[in-house]
């Protein structure tokens, strides 16, 4: 089986796959969008120079189509197997890192993730974001300020995430909404609120993406998180998650989300220890954590209309 390559090929062969091309590439010569002529050539260049330094057979080509073919067919409204691709193949995460340059200390940026919901509900803060979904109560509070420490008040703050089966709402047929809703940072740029302490759980895998993740023995599963999205004026839109020390699967996300910067100390407590709100926990035990967010200068993306 060929699995690396030093092909041994002449240098009539060579001269043929290289004319070929060159006449692809001249085929964009009459391009009028500069940016999409360069995006063409250098799609043709990278994917020839695979096919070529492989040495693609007919039947892995066949196999290819297929497996886009599947996932145009498995995509729908709601779910969206070439995002899923990028995502394992660590394509999502490689274009947040260069559309979310690193300046100062501005928190990093995850995957957005196909379970964002517009419409969440408004919860005052200090509320419960849980909207009965299940899981150990977890207490969540800090800043959002810009690179300079200044506060930032009126922050537009969206949250979601799993129940501890590791669902989310949009993953029932019953519309119920819950673990996800937004709120506004306060006049000193201060937030806080109750939701669930993350569990892992993990991307959708009945489709090819999941047969490939299969084929390479590796985990669907994403570390346990938290999603946010903060919008304020002027500054860039912030998509990010938090991540759970300790958590087992932080090394082996599914998706690549995971960032040193982005894991934070939870600290577990009894039901019978005061809360930060004094609100009463029946039984079992809450979480805590604290997220102080910071906020890039910058402008507004519309991240829904980015599907990830
Ligand atoms: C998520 O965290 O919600 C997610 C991200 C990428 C793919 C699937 C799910
Ligand atoms: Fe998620």
């Amino acid at each position: 089986m060929k699995t690396t390559n030093t092909p041994q090929v002449s240098a009539e062969q060579i001269a043929r796959e290289e004319e070929l091309v060159e006449r692809v590439l001249a085929s964009f010569d009459n391009t009028p969008d500069e940016r999409l002529k360069y995006l063409l050539r250098e799609l043709t260049t990278t994917l020839h120079d695979y096919v070529r330094r492989v040495r693609l057979s007919e039947q892995e080509w066949n196999l290819a189509i297929d497996f886009l073919t599947r996932a145009g067919h498995i995509t729908t409204p709601t779910r969206q197997e070439f995002v899923l691709l990028s995502d394992v193949l660590g394509v999502s995460m490689q274009t947040v890192a260069i559309n979310n340059e690193a300046v100062g200390n501005a928190t990093e940026a995850t995957v957005f993730g196909p379970f964002f919901a517009n419409d969440s509900p408004f919860v005052p803060l200090g509320g419960d974001i849980a909207g009965g979904g299940s899981g150990e109560p977890a207490w969540v509070e800090g800043t959002v300020t810009d690179i300079d420490g200044r506060r930032i008040p009126n922050a537009r703050i969206e949250v979601w995430e799993a129940d501890d089966d590791g669902l989310y709402d949009v993953q029932h047929e019953d519309y119920e909404v819950y673990g996800r809703a937004h709120m506004f940072s306060d006049e000193n740029g201060e937030y806080r609120f109750w939701g669930l302490f993350p569990t892992p759980y993990p991307i959708p895998y009945d489709g090819p993406v999941g047969d490939l993740l299969r084929a390479t023995e590796r985990s669907p599963y994403r570390a346990s998180h938290l999603h946010f999205m903060v919008t304020a004026p002027g500054y860039r839109t912030l998509v990010t998650h938090i991540f759970v020390r300790g958590d087992e699967l932080l090394d082996t996300d599914s998706v690549f989300g995971v960032k040193e910067s982005l894991i934070h100390d939870w600290t577990h407590h009894d039901a019978s220890e005061p809360t930060p709100d004094s609100r009463v926990i029946e039984s079992g035990t809450w979480a805590q954590t604290r997220f102080d967010i910071v906020l890039a200068p910058g402008d507004a993306i519309d991240h829904t209309n980015l599907m990830s």
